[in-house]
């Protein structure tokens, strides 16, 4: 049977198995999709191994989607830019390195969400890992702005100066700033720092929040309810990073077998799930 798993540190509350067995009902396919704790130094082993049982290819998550490149042969260009990677394909002509982040939070805000992120001004909390997978993608999807505001500008610099040239080709203003000095409103505002986790609150003022904004924080459950509480408390429609898990999944589910799975149906079967 054709072999996936999802390899990290921790993995076992990983909801990609789930994901990628419904995705496999739905379209007839036939897979095995696991999940394989990698010990922190083990993980170029861990690739060896899967890759001689058969198996397909992976998703990658904490902490290992920075090393991913070290052992793929081929990169995406949108896994170059975010200088991350969450799926290795194994193809014939090598390891292939892929980021279907980015793609998964731009389907979620605009097949899920239903806003349009064409011509609307976007702010981006945080230059970590998570930020630097996305930021290629909302540029693509050619917001009119995007703001990327960090604790560390020297961070959020380098992020956004990887990304000139793409931006350039999109016509998308994209800037920096330091958190607090970020007090114009925005349409849509994606939380790609932990801030709920560590009780220290949202990071930015509520200015940034149009009446009506989309506030999406890139985690999910109690990790995002500290930010979903404080969008709601200041009139913007609140989201979780739900959406954005399946659909980076249905991308990675897309490039492996060819076929878009229906991704809006297992998402509300999760969510019911989770309730
Ligand atoms: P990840 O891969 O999840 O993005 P990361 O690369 O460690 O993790 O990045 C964490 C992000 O959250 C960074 O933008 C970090 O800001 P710094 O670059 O200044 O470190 C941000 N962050 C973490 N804790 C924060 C806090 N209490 N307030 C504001 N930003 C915080």
């Amino acid at each position: 049977m054709d072999r996936y798993c999802v390899m990290g540190n921790p993995v076992e509350h990983s909801k990609s198995p789930w994901i990628h067995a419904r995705f496999a009902e739905l379209t007839g396919e036939t897979l095995r999709y696991d999940k394989r704790l990698v010990a922190l130094d083990g993980f170029v082993q861990a690739i060896a191994d899967l890759r001689a049982e058969g198996g397909l290819g992976c998703n990658i998550t904490v902490p290992f989607k920075f090393e991913a490149a070290r052992v793929a042969q081929i990169e995406s260009p949108r896994a170059r830019l975010a200088q991350a990677s969450n799926l290795l394909h194994f193809r014939a002509d090598g390891i292939f390195a892929d980021n279907t982040d980015g793609a998964g939070l731009v389907s979620d805000i605009q097949n899920n969400a239903g806003v349009a992120l064409a011509g609307r001004d976007v702010l981006l909390i945080g230059a970590g890992g998570a930020s630097a997978g996305v930021l290629g993608p909302l540029i693509e999807a050619r917001a009119r702005s995007i703001t990327v505001a960090n604790r560390t500008l020297d961070k959020a610099r380098a992020l956004v100066e990887r990304h000139a040239a793409l931006a350039q080709l999109h016509g998308v203003e994209v800037e920096i700033s330091e958190l607090g000095a970020v007090q114009i409103p925005f349409d849509v505002v994606v939380n790609a720092t932990a801030s709920s986790l560590s009780g220290a609150g949202v990071p930015v003022s509520p200015k940034v929040l149009k009446p009506g904004a989309l506030a999406l924080d890139m985690m999910y459950g109690p990790a995002a309810a500290g930010f979903m509480d404080w969008a709601r408390a200041h009139q913007a429609v609140p989201r979780d990073g739900l959406g954005m898990l399946v659909e980076q999944a249905a991308e990675a589910f897309l490039l492996w077998r060819g076929l878009r799975p229906p991704s809006a149906q297992v998402l509300a079967e999760l969510r019911a799930t989770l309730a």
